[in-house]
C-alpha cells in the first residue's frame, strides 16, 4: 500500500494528512488539539461557548444585558486560556480554531484567535465571507472555510478574490450524509447523491484545478474513521481528511468521561438527525433529550435564552427546539441523559478509549 502525503496547508505542513474538527463545546478544547497536534496532524480547537462554566461567566447574572456583555467577553478569555494552554502542550505542533460564522461574537473571536498564536482558522456554518479582512493584519494565519457545495466553494473564491485579493488557503467538504455535528443541507435533501462526498469532492477539485492558479487542498470531512475510509477520502481527490467523532474515545478528549464512554458504547444505528435552532439538522446519538425534541417538547421557562449567543436561533425568536448552548453543554459536561451528543456515522470504531496518538497510528498505518 502506498504511503499517504503530508499535508500543506497555507504555511503549514504535517506529516498526516489528518486535521481534527472542531467539536464543540469543550469537546475538542486544547487537550484534544494539542494531542493532535503532537502525533502529527492539525489540531483544533472549537471556540464556541467556551465561556460557559469557565471563571468568567456565572449563568446566574440576574441582568440580562450584563449577562450577554459578560457571556462574550467571557468567550474571548477562555478563548486566550485554551489557546495558551495548547501551545504550552504542543509548541511545535499546528494548531487552529473553529469559529461559527453563525455565532453573534464570530468578528471578535476571529481576532482573538489570530492574535494570541493560533496558525489557522477553520470556519463554517454559514459562508466567511468577512474573514480575510478580521485576519488581514495577520497574512500568515491560513484561513480554511468549511462548506458543503461547489456553489460554496464558487461564491467565496470570488468573493475574496474581488475583496481581498485572497483566495482560501484550504477548504474543508463536509458531508451532510455522514458528518456529525449541524449539516449543511435539508433533511429531505439528505439521501441526495449530488450531495455526498463522492460527488462533491471531485467536482470541487476539477472546478479549483480550472478556475484557480494556486493549488486549493480540498479536505474531506463526515464518515472518515478508520484507514479504509481515509484512503477512500484521498482516492477521490481529496489531500486531507477532517475527523471529529474517532477523535472522543481518547484520554485526551476534553469532554467528561461519561461523554466519552457514550460514544465508545455507541453503535451506527443509535445515530439519528436532530433539528437545531439555527434551523439545520444535526447528527447526533439519541438519548432521552434528542427524544424529548424529536417529540416536539420544548423546554420549560426556567431554560430560557440567557446569552442571545447565534444570529438565527428559532429557539430564541420563537421558542422552538431547545437552547443549543445548555444542551451541548451539559453534554460535554457529562449529562449525556439530558444534553446534546454530536456523533457522525463512522461512531463505534474504538475499541477503547486510548491515546490520541494510538488513533492517529491505526489511521496512518500502512
Ligand atoms: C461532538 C461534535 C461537535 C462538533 N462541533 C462542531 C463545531 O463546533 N463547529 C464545526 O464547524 N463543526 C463541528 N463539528 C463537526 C466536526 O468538526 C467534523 O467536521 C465532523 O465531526 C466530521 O465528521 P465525523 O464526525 O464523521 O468525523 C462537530 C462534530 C461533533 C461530532
Amino acid at each position: 500500500m502506498q504511503s499517504l502525503p503530508t499535508l500543506t496547508i497555507g504555511q503549514y505542513t504535517v506529516p498526516h494528512p489528518v486535521v481534527q474538527g472542531g467539536m464543540g463545546i469543550r469537546v475538542s478544547g486544547a487537550g484534544l488539539a494539542a494531542a493532535v497536534a503532537n502525533a502529527g496532524g492539525i489540531g483544533i480547537i472549537s471556540a464556541v461557548g467556551l465561556g460557559m462554566n469557565s471563571p468568567y461567566f456565572d449563568i446566574e447574572e440576574k441582568n440580562p444585558k450584563t449577562r450577554q456583555t459578560r457571556f462574550f467577553e467571557a468567550n474571548r478569555l477562555a478563548l486566550i486560556d485554551e489557546l495558551k494552554k495548547a501551545r504550552d502542550l504542543s509548541p511545535e505542533g499546528v494548531l487552529g480554531v473553529n469559529i461559527m460564522v453563525a455565532a453573534r461574537d464570530y468578528e471578535r473571536l476571529v481576532k482573538t484567535a489570530v492574535d494570541h498564536g493560533v496558525n489557522l482558522i477553520f470556519s463554517g456554518a454559514g459562508l466567511p465571507l468577512t474573514l480575510p479582512a478580521l485576519t488581514a493584519h495577520r497574512p500568515e494565519v491560513a484561513l480554511v472555510p468549511i462548506i458543503s457545495s461547489v456553489r460554496a466553494a464558487q461564491v467565496i473564491c470570488k468573493k475574496w478574490q474581488r475583496q481581498f485579493n485572497r483566495l482560501p488557503d484550504a477548504f474543508v467538504v463536509e458531508n451532510p450524509q455522514a458528518a456529525g455535528g449541524h449539516l449543511g443541507a435539508k433533511v429531505e435533501d439528505l439521501n441526495d447523491p449530488a450531495i455526498g462526498s463522492e460527488a462533491v469532492i471531485p467536482a470541487l477539485v476539477q472546478y479549483l484545478a480550472e478556475n484557480v492558479e494556486a493549488p486549493i487542498p480540498v479536505i474531506a470531512a463526515g464518515g472518515v474513521c478508520d484507514r479504509a475510509t481515509l484512503r477512500q477520502a484521498l482516492a477521490l481527490g481529496a489531500s486531507g481528511v477532517q475527523i471529529g467523532t474517532r477523535f472522543i474515545p481518547t484520554d485526551e478528549c476534553d469532554a467528561d468521561q461519561r461523554y466519552k464512554d457514550f460514544h465508545l458504547n455507541a453503535k451506527p444505528e443509535d445515530i439519528v438527525l436532530v433539528p437545531s435552532p439555527v434551523g439545520l439538522p444535526g447528527r447526533a446519538l439519541q438519548n432521552p433529550f434528542v427524544n424529548r425534541v424529536n417529540a416536539g417538547e420544548v423546554p420549560g421557562a426556567k431554560d430560557q435564552c440567557f446569552a442571545n449567543c447565534l444570529q438565527v436561533c428559532k429557539f430564541r425568536d420563537r421558542r422552538e427546539t431547545f437552547c443549543i448552548l445548555r444542551a451541548l453543554d451539559r453534554a460535554c459536561r457529562g449529562d449525556v441523559e439530558n444534553g446534546l451528543v454530536f456523533a457522525g456515522s463512522g461512531v463505534g470504531q474504538a475499541q477503547q478509549i486510548t491515546p490520541v496518538a494510538a488513533v492517529m497510528a491505526e489511521l496512518v498505518a500502512q
